[in-house]
């Protein structure tokens, strides 16, 4: 199985986009000629059409939708459909634009594809969690080959939105927090979608939300973000620019504010930066509806203005407002927007398509033969039960309760222990999660001899506020009273060796516009885990959900602990396999869970302060709350194996190191357990002093490697000046000589360090 998926990515090779690379390649020189020409003969209405996207059928995200879609196709008035796919969906529309419009421009079809297009994997905060580079970009390399051969070329992913609260709903969308790490898996993103030409089984992506939405104040969805300019460019902006230089077709402007512009009309973050810093050839879409959402923001009265402020802060497409359509001509009569605005979007929007073989093609992605023999192939099930075992982090293990046995038997209960919808997760748009497997088929089929005693135990939740929210049908709940499933759920117990309790949220209640006050599990689950606490029998606690929570009573009550995130199609398999031993978890997590919600945010990288807190108990003038500790419950880059690693102390080649300079640092790690296993070795620096202030802790490395028990092996890593870059107080990217720590560790707070010094 592992063999098949290595095949699999040694067919995505990482050479960045040609079209990405500068303006001499002949292919360029050709796609220029080709596209001016087109543009010579266009009318200003049918430049305008271009930049309008609609969306058809299936998913609304939105308030509105897109009317009179097929007419409007026909009059040259669309540029791009997404919501709807299948071969024979998109060819019908396709022929519209290409029998019905004068020059036979094709249409581009994009598509919400965020962690998987039918095989679905784990949420792109689960894939975070793998560390695996490599995996992740396979993921994305197999999602483009189904969406390609599902009539897509375009997908809006990645989501590489730096996300620190999780009462955000959307932070299961994304990386997690850290910048670095962040910027890494943008980049294997980018090369899984798009590999190095576009071929026909690969799509253009569209890196997502541009920018800041992931801070969302209060973790609220859609909601102002404000943040100091240094924050900006050194914390969140980083993922975002390493997705433009992997060479990103696309980019979606964000629905929140920057600075007090909505970004949709930000002319310095569009234009300056993105295109001017930062070198971006591609195009920009809006978010949805985007563009009319500039009203109440209070950037214009009207469409009028709105269009306006986004044609001229450089916003190429417009999703669903349909604000451009009716009212650039206008704008342009009227000699408020220059023509050069609209012929340099509309260049871009037919770049797009000519990179993507649509003039040569416009039915190159409509193969329904290939789409019959690629989607859901035995392979991509494959790599989907492989990826969702290298994101399932074990949270704890006391006594090793686990691995469990494949004898005796299990009390399986829980509202999600059956489930097939939730476990793939918010955001899965063409996935059909009646083929998903739940956590009850994937046990059955890997230990048949094991006694399975199930009962649901108790609904997700039966707060009346929710269940009015998002309805019972789509929360699962049953009618049975809530003491019956508890009393079912104790009696399975009683009968059975161990408990698992398969607890978490509903697919609705992560994702967008799924923000929640508090972070824990629901009254009825936590009424079903004391209930199963009581009975004494030894506690496993599987969790599906696609954000942090706050699990203290969970963490000092369970006798172990999986965070298994939604994993997708084959969610059931892979946990079944942690579960039993069969894989050996692995996962670290890529996002700080809060003891409490009031610790939010709540990060790794934060600053020392003036009073920081060492921890002594009566120590109050301090940076500290007087209810809580300042701990996480779980830190970034945590997670546990059913082996034990140890680490050397610190190996430095020298103590101190010039610009120019590599520092070797390394130290040894060992698997002192019984069982193999796969460590994620982390590299942080801190710098003692600087011309601003400095985090605790910054991650700049990892390694992941695998050793048997008993096994050590010499980890290495260098460090640079450039390594030890930040925006300093003239917000110039550079490194300041002075003294730095560097930290080996198994996560962000259990590190060995050392001292080194940068000299001029
Ligand atoms: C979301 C985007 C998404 C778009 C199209 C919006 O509401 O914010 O992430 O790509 O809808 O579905």
């Amino acid at each position: 199985m592992i063999r098949r998926l290595l095949c699999l990515l040694i067919l995505i090779t990482p050479i960045t986009n040609i079209f990405a690379q500068t303006s001499s390649t002949s292919e360029k020189k050709k796609m220029d000629a080709f596209v001016a020409s087109l543009m010579s003969k266009m009318t200003l209405d049918e430049k305008i059409g271009q930049l309008n996207l609609v969306s058809v059928g299936f998913d609304v995200t939105g308030p509105i939708v897109s009317k009179n879609v097929n007419q409007n196709i026909e009059k040259g008035n669309v540029g791009g459909v997404f919501n709807t796919y299948t071969p024979v969906a998109v060819r019908k529309l396709q022929e519209i634009a290409v029998n019905h419009t004068r020059l036979k421009i094709p249409l581009i079809f994009g598509y919400d594809v965020i962690h998987g297009h039918k095989t679905i994997f784990p949420i792109p905060l689960g894939l975070a969690s793998s560390w695996d580079m490599n995996m992740i970009k396979g993921t994305a390399a197999i999602a483009a080959q189904e969406a390609s051969a599902d009539g897509l070329n375009w997908v809006f992913s990645p989501m590489v939105d730096i996300a620190r609260d999780p009462r955000w709903g959307r932070i299961a969308e994304g990386a997690g927090e850290d910048p670095w790490l962040g910027s890494q898996i943008a980049k294997a993103m980018i090369q899984g979608y798009q590999g190095s030409d576009y071929s026909v089984t690969k799509v253009m992506a569209c890196v997502k939300h541009f920018a800041l939405y992931g801070a969302a104040e209060a973790g609220r969805d859609y909601n102002t973000v404000d943040m100091s300019d240094r924050r900006m460019m050194q914390d969140y902006l980083p993922p975002y620019k390493a997705a433009v230089d992997a060479g990103a077709g696309s980019i979606m402007s964000s629905f929140n504010e920057i600075n007090g512009v909505p970004a949709t009309g930000n002319k310095w973050l569009m234009t300056d930066l993105l295109r001017k810093q930062w070198g971006f050839k591609g195009f920009v879409a809006t978010d949805y509806t985007a563009i009319n959402e500039m009203i109440p923001h209070g950037m214009g009265k009207d469409g009028y203005d709105v269009a306006k402020v986004a044609i001229d802060a450089g916003i190429d497409m417009d999703m669903v407002s349909e604000a451009y359509l009716d009212n650039l001509k206008k704008l342009v009569k009227d000699g408020k927007v220059p023509m050069s605005e609209i012929d340099a979007s509309c260049r871009r929007v037919l770049e797009a398509k000519y990179k993507l073989g649509l003039f040569t093609d416009p039915y190159r992605y409509c193969n329904e033969q290939r789409a019959q023999v690629t989607i859901m192939k035995p392979a991509f099930l494959d790599a989907a039960t492989e990826a969702a075992k290298r994101t399932i982090v074990l949270l704890k293990n006391s006594n090793n309760v686990l691995p469990l046995k494949s004898v005796g038997s299990i009390a399986l209960v829980g509202p999600l222990a059956d489930d097939h919808r939730d476990m793939i997760g918010p955001w899965s748009g063409a996935g059909d999660w009646k083929q998903s497997v739940s956590v009850l088929d994937g046990i059955k089929k890997l230990a048949g001899n094991v006694q399975i005693n199930y009962a649901r135990g108790s609904n997700i939740t039966n707060d009346d506020w929710l269940i009015k929210r998002l309805g019972a049908g789509e929360l699962g709940n049953e009618n049975t009273s809530a003491q019956q499933m508890i009393d079912d759920a104790v009696a399975a117990a009683k009968k059975s060796d161990v408990v698992v309790a398969v607890v978490g949220e509903s697919y609705t209640m992560s994702g967008e516009a799924a923000s929640r006050s508090e972070i824990g599990l629901f009254g009825a689950q936590e009424d079903l885990l004391k209930a199963l606490k009581a009975t004494g029998k030894p506690l496993v606690v599987v969790l599906m959900n696609g954000r942090p929570l706050t699990l203290k009573w969970e963490n000092d009550n369970a006798d172990a602990m999986l965070e298994t995130w939604f994993a997708g199609t084959e969610a059931g398999t892979a946990i079944a396999d942690v579960l039993f031993g069969a894989y050996n978890p692995s996962a670290k997590l890529t996002i700080t869970f809060p003891q409490d919600v009031g610790q939010i945010p709540i990060y790794y990288s934060h600053k020392n302060t003036g009073r920081p807190y060492a921890g002594d108990f009566i120590d109050r003038y301090k940076s500290r709350y007087l209810d809580i500790s300042n701990d996480p419950l779980y830190p970034f880059g945590y997670g546990l194996s059913y082996t034990t690693f140890s680490y050397s102390d610190i190996k430095l080649n020298n103590s101190s190191i010039k610009p120019g300079q590599l520092l070797h640092v390394s130290a040894t790690v060992s698997n002192t357990g019984k069982y193999d296993g796969e460590e994620t070795v982390q590299l942080y620096t801190r710098q003692m002093v600087g011309s601003v202030t400095r985090p605790v802790k910054e991650l700049k490395g990892f390694k992941k490697i695998f050793l048997k028990a008993g096994e050590s092996q010499d980890v290495d890593f260098t460090i640079s000046s450039n390594d030890l870059s930040f925006y300093d107080i003239n917000m110039k990217y550079t490194y300041e000589p002075g003294d730095f720590k560097v930290f080996l560790g198994t996560n962000s707070q259990d590190v060995k360090e050392a001292d080194f010094k940068l000299t001029k």
